[in-house]
């Protein structure tokens, strides 16, 4: 079975102080062992990247991320971060097109398209969020929707590069306060689409939205999915901690 990827993205939370606490924990925890069939990762925010790179050390199984970087490599790009200076940081992962970013952000198909070449460009892994709205869901689209993302921001990539991308699917109607946590019936539809079309193509292909500790072994036995995405629950550490727990025994099972 492939890797199980799981791993945090804090968005805009966390001081310096609670970032490097969580990023110890968790170094101190792991003990320089991956966990079997476990790929961890954590993306705090810009501000914190260095420190979480720090704190997780040298040759960490961990890898460390960024929640978006620009398709440039460098100039003037005013309040904006490259691949480059994200790499130079310790970041081996960027995130690119989470719903909060194309919603409130002005992120689009193109741009994500743009972000991924540069991270691939860049030996980084492009970290690519996909989702549909509940309008979209309701209409019974989500699947359509989220190839045209994913196909979008994926066009014209070779094999070799497609190989270094993960995906992951976060339905809006379910990802933080205002979403309520997708049903495993609701997610095997999509996950046959993508399945379909990405399927050993990828890196992995992760499930986000609403991700707790008592529907992640629920989550991670559907067909296709090799990984979780999760916000609220891994913020506080006992709680990735767990997570990487379950997945080490889906793993295993
Ligand atoms: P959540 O966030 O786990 O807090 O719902 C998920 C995400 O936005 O990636």
């Amino acid at each position: 079975m492939s890797t199980l990827w799981v791993g945090t993205s804090w968005k805009m939370t966390k001081t310096l102080a609670e970032g490097r606490a969580w990023a110890r924990g968790l170094r101190e925890h792991l003990a320089g062992r991956t966990p079997a069939g476990v790929q961890p990762f954590v993306i705090p925010s810009f501000t914190a990247t260095t420190a979480v790179a720090e704190e997780l050390g040298e040759d960490s199984p961990v890898l460390l991320g960024v929640q978006n970087a620009h398709w440039e490599d460098a100039g003037a790009w005013t309040g904006e971060v490259s691949v480059p200076q994200a790499k130079d940081a310790g970041a081996r992962i960027v995130e690119i097109g989470h719903s909060e970013r194309r919603e409130h952000f002005g992120e689009t198909v193109e741009t994500t398209r743009r972000k991924v070449a540069a991270a691939l460009r860049h030996g980084l892994t492009p970290l690519l969020c996909i989702g549909e709205s509940a309008a979209v869901k309701e209409a019974g689209g989500s699947s359509g929707f989220i190839l045209e993302q994913a196909g979008g921001a994926l066009d014209g990539l070779t094999a070799d590069e497609l190989s270094r991308v993960v995906i992951a699917y976060e339905p809006i109607w379910a990802i933080g306060e205002t979403g309520r946590p997708a049903t495993v019936e609701e997610l095997v539809d999509p996950f046959a689409a993508l399945g379909a079309e990405y399927s050993g193509k990828v890196t992995g292909l992760l499930y986000g939205g609403s991700v707790n500790l008592d529907n992640a072994a629920g989550l991670l036995g559907i067909e296709h999915v090799t990984g979780l995405f999760v916000g609220r629950t891994a913020w506080q550490l006992e709680g990735y901690l767990e997570l990487l727990r379950i997945a080490a025994e889906h793993a295993g099972s």
